[in-house]
């Protein structure tokens, strides 16, 4: 009788210092590698988002890990899948954001014509650290005339402030996992 959260826990890596010295990363391929875990932590997402209150319109994923998740929540709630992807993968036009890194800058883009104005997006990833991913996917939505209606990731890293970030943003927020 654990708990969602707890389960999901256990299954996560954590490998020190990684990709840098001092750094935890919270890895979530173990998530996706055993089946029964996979499909407790998507049905976590799908029973939220089911609800008539809560259904989206389109599900958005941010590149690459948040295209794992998000495509097979989309597909289960029966509604589309757009790709949020870092600068120059896209090949119609576009919309793009800029947002800063620890060190330097990226940049993601949407296809101009992947929502409607008026659409409930749901904004994917699998991890909130700084929050500037999230962030820069928001925007875009928003550029584009879409409601982002909430933003969901397996992972919140809140010592590094991006969940209270966004939150405060007027971005409401679901995570399965805390890690301090
Ligand atoms: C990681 C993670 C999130 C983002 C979180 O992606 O998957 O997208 O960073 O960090 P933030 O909240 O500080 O923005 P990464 O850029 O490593 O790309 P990947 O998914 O292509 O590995
Ligand atoms: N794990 C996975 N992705 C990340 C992390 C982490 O700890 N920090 C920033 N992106």
């Amino acid at each position: 009788s654990l708990s969602v959260t707890d389960y999901l826990r256990q299954h996560i890596r954590t490998v020190p210092d990684w990709p840098a010295p001092g750094v935890q990363f919270r890895d979530i391929t173990p998530l996706l590698q055993d089946p029964k875990v996979f499909r407790v932590m998507i049905d976590a997402f799908v029973h939220r988002y089911m609800d008539r209150a809560m259904r989206p319109d389109v599900v958005a994923g941010l590149d690459a890990r948040g295209f794992i998740l998000g495509a097979v929540v989309a597909y289960e709630l029966n509604v589309g899948f757009v790709p949020i992807r870092k600068k120059g993968k896209l090949p119609f036009t576009t919309v793009e954001e800029t947002y800063e890194l620890e060190y330097g800058s990226a940049t993601v883009e949407l296809h101009a014509d992947a929502v409607k104005p008026g659409d409930r997006v749901l904004l994917i990833d699998d991890l909130i650290a700084t929050g500037g991913t999230m962030m820069a996917g928001k925007k875009l939505l928003e550029k584009l005339g879409t409601t982002v209606m909430e933003g969901a990731a397996i992972v919140d890293l809140p010592e590094l402030g991006g969940s209270a970030r966004l939150r405060a943003s007027g971005l409401p927020l679901y995570t399965l996992v805390d890690f301090s």
